[in-house]
């Protein structure tokens, strides 16, 4: 049914059925972060969902982090429910236990010696997890599927010296994972929602043109000195005396990096999207540096207004999504998000066909916009 059908139905009242489970946009079989890893310790079972789908993790007595589908595969009560001993998650129904690893089931209590039924058969879902950057990250094949021969390793933050701070921020949006990326991406709103007087004004704005360049699965904003007006830079440079160059990458399925060099400093950070449900995301932002000048509160002081400004934008947005307008994407400032949508559709494709990805961008790019 086409967007303006839907539309014209919807006015008129009429209840229009939503995407499938199928539809919903996502990317499967790639490595999302579930919880942040602080957050599974002892014998408690934690739930999480990505995907639409319900998570139970924990953490075996070994220390090992793992991830079955919260659901028992005898009638489907929550796993969560049951009880952890460090090693198997008994079912608070009926007392099936699985082993918390490999979800595979090694007991049901209510058989008798004359039954037949081989426990080893039985599975609970279960998913690959792996912990990295303090995040418990778990491999979402999609349903349905085998898992491949070899998972690939879930992804890690670049840094660039032994010591260096980390830090953690957390903000759900309440939107389809589509409308949070391209919120990620997008270089116009700076001016208007990220007003603030440590960083900039709206009328500090003006023209910009960046080079962007193709890579696997994504696209990089090619090396440049970042923009003059903004003070933490500006600072950077003073204390170094070097030129400051920042690299920003997007890659599939949800995650943007940026790099920031001066001299022997550095900050790294990474955002990524992570769907939990079609209508809900969560942005997950973690960064490391070694800029001595920069405390860990005084970063994350910044860091949480920001993603405020942000979320309360995306809270209003939402609101507004809900009645289904049509919306535009608009030459330069958007492109980022038409390559977004472009890389996803070319990677579905290739899934399908089993042809390499096309790129949707042909080569290295100037964009022009004013913010
Ligand atoms: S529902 Fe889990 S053991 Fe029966
Ligand atoms: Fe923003």
């Amino acid at each position: 049914m086409s967007e303006a059908v839907r539309n014209i139905l919807q006015a008129d009242g009429v209840a229009v059925k939503e995407p499938t489970r199928d539809d919903a946009g996502f990317l499967w079989d790639f490595w999302y972060p579930a919880v942040r890893s602080t957050e599974i310790r002892g014998n408690k079972l934690v739930t999480a969902m990505l995907l639409e789908v319900p998570l139970v993790l924990g953490r075996t007595a070994e220390g090992k982090a793992f991830a079955m589908r919260d659901s028992c595969p005898h009638r489907g009560i929550p796993l969560s429910y049951g009880h952890f001993d460090g090693a198997t998650v008994e079912c608070s129904y009926h007392g099936w236990r699985f082993d918390a690893c490999t979800a595979r089931c090694v007991e049901i209590p209510s058989l008798t010696s004359q039954d037949k039924l081989k426990v080893e058969r039985v599975f609970a879902g279960h998913y690959p997890c792996e912990e990295r950057d303090g995040y418990v990250w778990v491999y979402m094949n999609a349903p349905g599927t085998r898992l491949p021969e070899t998972v690939p390793g879930a992804p890690a933050l670049p840094v660039f010296s032994k010591k260096y701070k980390i830090t953690h921020l957390a903000c759900d949006l309440p939107s389809h994972v589509d409308q949070g990326i391209i919120g990620l991406m997008d270089p116009a709103h700076g001016p208007f929602v990220h007003q603030s007087w440590f960083w900039r004004s709206k009328h500090s704005i003006h023209e910009k043109q960046k080079q962007f360049e193709p890579i696997p699965y994504g696209f990089r904003m090619s090396p440049h000195s970042p923009s003059s007006n903004s003070a933490p830079y500006q600072l950077l440079k003073r204390i170094t005396g070097e030129g400051v160059t920042t690299t920003i990458d997007f890659v599939l399925p949800n995650m943007r990096l940026e790099e920031i060099h001066s001299g022997k400093m550095w900050f790294s950070s990474r955002a990524t999207v992570t769907p939990v449900r079609r209508d809900l995301c969560r942005i997950d932002f973690v960064a490391a540096w070694n800029l001595p000048f920069l405390p860990v509160f005084l970063f994350r002081m910044f860091g949480k207004t920001f993603l405020r400004q942000d979320q309360e934008t995306m809270i209003k947005q939402a609101e507004g999504l809900k009645h289904d307008p049509k919306l535009m994407l608009i030459d330069d400032a958007d492109r980022p998000a038409k390559w977004y949508f472009g890389l996803k559709a070319n990677l579905l494709e290739s899934r399908r066909t089993g042809a390499a990805m096309a790129h949707p961008m042909a080569g290295p790019v100037t964009l022009r916009w004013r913010s």
